[in-house]
């Protein structure tokens, strides 16, 4: 299941002085965010520069449009045109220079979430979020992403904390006030859970699967698995 972890396919990982992509997915209250600090101190520790960052949002623009499209209800093309858009102003601005700079660049939701949310969750067309994810993600657009090989550009490691729905809803009551995604029924987010699941399928080299419902500290320890097993700290 941890995707990127036999010692082939870590030899294939970009040595560290090149920039390194981690994103982080899961439904809403899945507990992610809790461990993408632990993550920025792990690699700060080995003397890595790190940019946390996250979506929608991560650029003034972009955090506007965060705004909107988790307050405002939309039609779904709409939705995924924002998320896009946003995202297409945080790569250009932000992403894709700090991989330049050789920097670990870590992200809390990318486009896995549009697929498990706007494909799996309102049911959007998968074969549309597809030509999106191209066009938005197309390296030769994004100057700074030359030399990373790929013709879209693709999280090195996507870090997907799996939690049962029933489970996140029970940690998700009597927090703060929802916002729009927050608000959906269970079914909602069986749908984006059952998304995420597809494009695990589809994309097993980067995915690694966090078993997010266990206590936090084993979930820590997971996480800190799952990265330095995938990129091992270098030697001194
Ligand atoms: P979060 O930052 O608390 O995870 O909130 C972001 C919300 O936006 C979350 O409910 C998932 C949703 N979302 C989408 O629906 N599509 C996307 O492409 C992204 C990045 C997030």
């Amino acid at each position: 299941m941890l995707h990127a972890n036999t010692p082939a396919q870590s030899a294939a990982a970009p040595p560290s002085t090149q920039g390194l992509f981690i994103t982080f997915e899961g439904i809403d209250g899945a507990g992610k965010s809790t461990h993408i600090a632990a993550v920025a101190d792990w690699f700060a520790g080995q003397g890595r520069a790190v940019v946390s960052t996250r979506e929608p949002g991560g650029t003034p623009l972009a955090e506007q449009i965060r705004a909107l499209a988790l307050r405002q209800d939309m039609d779904a093309l709409t939705e995924a045109l924002l998320m896009f858009a946003a995202r297409r102003e945080h790569l250009a601005q932000v992403i894709a220079p700090a991989l330049a700079a050789g920097k670990v660049v870590l992200c809390d939701r990318f486009t896995d979430a549009t697929f498990a949310y706007q494909g799996g969750g309102r049911g959007f067309a998968w074969q549309t979020l597809r030509a999106l994810e191209r066009m938005v993600q197309a390296a030769d657009s994004l100057p700074a992403a030359a030399g990373r090989g790929a013709r879209v550009l693709q999280p090195d490691l996507t870090l997907w904390f799996d939690l049962p729905p029933a489970v996140a809803a029970r940690r998700l009551s009597g927090a703060r006030a929802p916002d729009k995604f927050e608000a959906q029924p269970q079914t909602f987010f069986e749908a984006v859970r059952a998304g995420y699941v597809r494009r695990q399928r589809e994309n097993p080299r980067r995915f690694a699967r966090i078993d997010a419902n266990q206590t936090l500290q084993a979930v820590a320890q997971a996480v800190e698995q799952v990265v330095a097993q995938a990129h091992p700290p270098r030697a001194a």
